[in-house]
């Protein structure tokens, strides 16, 4: 039997992946190694899943059904689990680029959702990523999983959001147990360098300015890789049954305590010793000015308990920042 992680060469995908391996569980790895992100930094990831047994890398496009049902091959009579983490991310390319998220999210979530119907015989559930973004300009706070999701302020969620309407649509159609999960800011090592956090390190240890958008008042709830890592596995082995019969669950994976952006900067600061300069920006378009995960249904349902405050994570963030940096 196998676990089908998509996205594992990515930064949630590789630490699932990870994880599950030093469970002894069998992992099929699938990415295209996409360059919108530097792609040795994917390969980096991958080696140190190779590190472990039971890892099998698949490098193919989830947004080609045929070409992924061939890759696979004997595979797919194995495959239990499908974890299905690989996307195009980001919210700002998606006002550049809006066709990629076309292609990954819409086109490959429902491939996705086709191979479970038609090609995996003894799967037993499909795990998915969503987004906090799906909340949008909804005001109300804490998210909570029953809030409007439909005022979405970037294509990157509309897409997300039209995943968990398809997947709902597949469970409630041909009964496919599905749980998606919408994660808020994750952020560690080998973290994705197209995020905030991220950036800023990188700014702040080359002494460039950065630019603090909405003028700094932004309030983010970073949630910690291994925190969200546990709330995976657990969707992972969780019966998704809803009153109505319809075996789709939605849950929010968040820390539950957003920090504002000029204490995060503050921490960011501390850790790598050096003052940043901090250039004040008007808000940007597809940006929301704070998220804050509800983690009630989570809590309940997956006993998911994020332990990790930034005060902590974020140093050791750093500490592999450094390396991979060189400074
Ligand atoms: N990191 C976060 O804070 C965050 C927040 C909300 C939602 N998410 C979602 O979680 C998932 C994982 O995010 P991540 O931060 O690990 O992103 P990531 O970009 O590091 O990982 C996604 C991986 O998917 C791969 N991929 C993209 N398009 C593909 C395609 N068509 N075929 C095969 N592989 C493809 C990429 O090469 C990449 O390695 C994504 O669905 C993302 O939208 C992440």
């Amino acid at each position: 039997m196998a676990v089908l992680v998509t996205g594992a060469a990515g930064f949630i995908g590789a630490f699932t992946a990870r994880a599950l391996l030093e469970r002894g569980e069998r992992v099929i790895g699938i990415d295209n190694l996409d360059p919108y992100y530097d792609p040795a930094l994917k390969r980096h990831r991958l080696e140190w899943l190779g590190e472990l047994p039971g890892f099998r890398f698949i490098q193919a496009d989830i947004a080609d059904l045929e070409g992924l049902v061939a890759a696979l091959g004997d595979e797919l009579a194995r495959v239990r689990v499908v974890i299905h983490l690989a996307a195009q991310a980001g919210v700002r390319y998606s006002l550049e680029n809006p066709f990629a998220y076309a292609r990954s999210n819409l086109l490959g979530h429902l491939a996705i959702l086709e191979l479970c119907r038609h090609h995996l015989p003894v799967l037993e559930r499909l795990v998915y990523a969503s987004s906090s973004s799906v909340y949008g300009a909804n005001r109300e706070i804490p998210f909570a999983e029953h809030h409007r999701v439909d005022q979405p302020v970037s294509l990157y969620a509309a897409t997300k959001r039209a995943d968990e309407l398809m997947s709902e649509t597949y469970a409630r159609l041909y009964g496919l147990p599905q749980v998606g999960l919408r994660f808020f800011t994750v952020y560690g090592p080998m973290g994705r360098p197209d995020m905030a956090y991220f950036l800023f390190a990188d700014a702040i240890a080359a002494g460039r300015p950065i630019r603090l958008f909405n003028h700094g008042r932004m309030r983010r709830d970073f949630t910690w890789i291994e925190d969200v890592v546990a709330g995976v596995l657990a969707a992972a082995a969780y019966q998704p049954v809803r009153e109505d019969g319809v075996p789709h669950r939605l849950f929010n994976l968040g820390n539950h305590r957003p920090v504002a952006l000029l204490d995060f900067v503050h921490m960011l600061e501390q850790a790598i010793g050096r003052e940043a300069v901090k250039e004040l920006a008007p808000m940007q378009p597809g940006d929301v000015e704070e998220t804050f995960a509800d983690i009630t249904a989570a809590q309940r349902e997956l006993g998911f308990a994020p332990t990790t405050p930034l005060e902590e994570g974020l140093p050791r963030f750093i500490v592999w920042h450094r390396r991979w940096r060189g400074y």
